[in-house]
């Protein structure tokens, strides 16, 4: 990460930076693929979608002559390749005019790709290769989240693509045509419908956290989240009442993320201690997917999971804290200290949150004791990001960005994460009482109730 504070400095340095973040994105387009490591070739597998799980109603099309159907669901699977897909967008961020299919697959087949593009206005498909670019964090797992960029012909715009292996036998030509709208083609009016949007990659496991989740959402809309978009691969009924109740107020958006139907996923960051064949049930990928889905729509976005906050210390909100940070440092990304505030201190509060102990789910409330940050260990941020500067981003930096990012101080902002000790041993006097979340009390308190009473005391 830079640090160029004088601005006279930071200015004319730019071009130098530029070409140094190219250089840097070339080399990791070349150095990406990993050759050793050939033997867990064998343990590559894929699985067949259940039965009935998404292809029920499928759109049926002809586009450019061609016979198909539309994307009706969130992965699709080239034909006779282990590669899957999950949207296409438009990006000319880089100079030339591309579509960008943003993707999961198995590092170790690289198979070539070829978009066959539906231009509008045209009559037959256009067919142009795909240059792959497997994204560097994939944590030793043989999958990982790739793009899959195809340069747009001159004269082409194209509406809808579909993607298979550059050289398909006549027997893949036969498998079904599936177009994915090409998406971000509008582009961005000036204003943003919203200021904040949050990624919230992804629900596995029943996840039943119920008041936890309600909590959290809470937070985000407290510090000026317009939208949170969350990916779902399973939850707990509890919790899908909590989050119908969110997307008919319109706060939360939800993806489903069936991925276990199609990879083995790992419920761990790395390969092999972590059995399975894709990092944290393909967040990587849901996290790319969520910046481009917002990239015109939202003019900061936030990526956390569903048990992290990032909480201003010295101003109200997220928008006035990124004022202060853009007059500051002019980042495009900000990045923000992980603080684990542990499961083992939980403070009782006399009967004052009697009411919640019915709800499934951690109160964050409690949690007001922290674990001190050691310096030498690596801390793993997450960030709040410009997402039209961001081209591919991991868990707790961005990979590739058109600007700097930036550390924010811990006495400015910190991200609080609300999970299992990670240092058990502490005594608990050696923690740090930290109250930051507790200056929303009133208005927290307040709107928790409400979304409970709608949700499960039917007032
Ligand atoms: C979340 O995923 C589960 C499992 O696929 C599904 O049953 C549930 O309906 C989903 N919830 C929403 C709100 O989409
Ligand atoms: C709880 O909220 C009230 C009302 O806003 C405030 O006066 C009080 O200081 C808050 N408590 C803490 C510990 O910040």
């Amino acid at each position: 990460m830079m640090k160029l504070r004088p601005p006279v400095l930071f200015l004319s340095l730019l071009p130098t930076v530029f070409l140094l973040l190219s250089v840097a994105y070339k080399f990791r387009r070349i150095g990406s693929l990993v050759r050793d490591d050939r033997h867990v070739l064998s343990n590559s597998s894929v699985l067949t979608p259940k039965p009935g799980s998404a292809s029920a109603k499928i759109d049926r099309v002809t586009l450019c002559g061609q016979r198909g159907a539309l994307q009706n669901t969130s992965i699709v699977r080239v034909p006779h390749a282990n590669i899957f897909l999950v949207s296409a967008y438009h990006d000319r961020r880089e100079g030339g005019r591309s579509t960008r299919v943003i993707g999961i697959a198995n590092r170790y087949e690289p198979d070539a790709l070829s978009c066959r593009f539906c231009c509008r206005g045209r009559s037959e498909i256009v067919t142009v290769t795909a240059s792959t670019y497997i994204h560097s964090d994939h944590f030793d797992f043989p999958y990982g989240a790739a793009d899959f960029l195809c340069a747009e012909p001159p004269g082409c715009l194209p509406g809808h693509v579909s993607v298979r292996r550059a050289r398909a036998t006549p027997d893949e030509e036969e498998a079904e045509w599936v177009f994915m709208p090409v998406r971000n083609r509008l582009r961005a009016p000036r204003t943003f419908a919203r200021e904040f949007s949050v990624c919230i990659s992804t629900l596995f496991g029943n996840y039943g956290n119920a008041l936890q989740f309600v909590q959290a959402i809470e937070m985000y809309r407290i510090l000026g989240a317009g939208r949170v978009t969350v990916y779902n691969t399973s939850c707990s009924s509890e919790l899908n009442r909590v989050l119908l109740y969110y997307v008919e107020t319109g706060l939360v958006e939800v993806v489903p993320w069936p991925i276990a139907d199609y990879v083995r996923v790992s419920k761990g960051w790395h390969y092999p201690e972590h059995p399975g064949e894709l990092h944290y049930y393909g967040q990587i990928a849901a996290l790319n997917d969520c910046v481009y889905r917002h990239m015109y729509s939202t003019r900061y976005l936030v990526l956390t999971d569903i048990d992290e906050v990032i909480v201003p210390l010295k101003h109200a909100d997220w928008k006035d804290l990124v004022r202060h940070l853009n007059d500051r440092y002019g980042a495009e990304i900000y990045l923000f200290e992980n603080h684990v505030f542990p499961d083992t201190a939980s403070e009782e509060f006399g009967s004052k949150f009697q009411a919640w102990d019915a709800i499934p789910g951690v109160n964050i409330m409690r949690r007001i004791r922290r674990e001190p940050n050691q310096p030498e260990v690596f801390n793993p941020t997450k960030m709040i990001v410009n997402p039209r500067a961001v081209l591919q981003t991991s868990v707790h930096s961005a990979l590739n960005a058109l600007g700097i990012s930036e550390t924010v101080p811990g006495d400015t902002a910190i991200m609080h994460h609300y999970r299992a000790a990670k240092r058990p041993d502490l005594p608990l006097e050696s923690l740090v009482v930290d109250l930051a979340l507790w200056r929303y009390n009133a208005t927290l308190i307040r709107n928790v109730n409400k979304v409970l009473n709608r949700v499960f005391w039917n007032v």
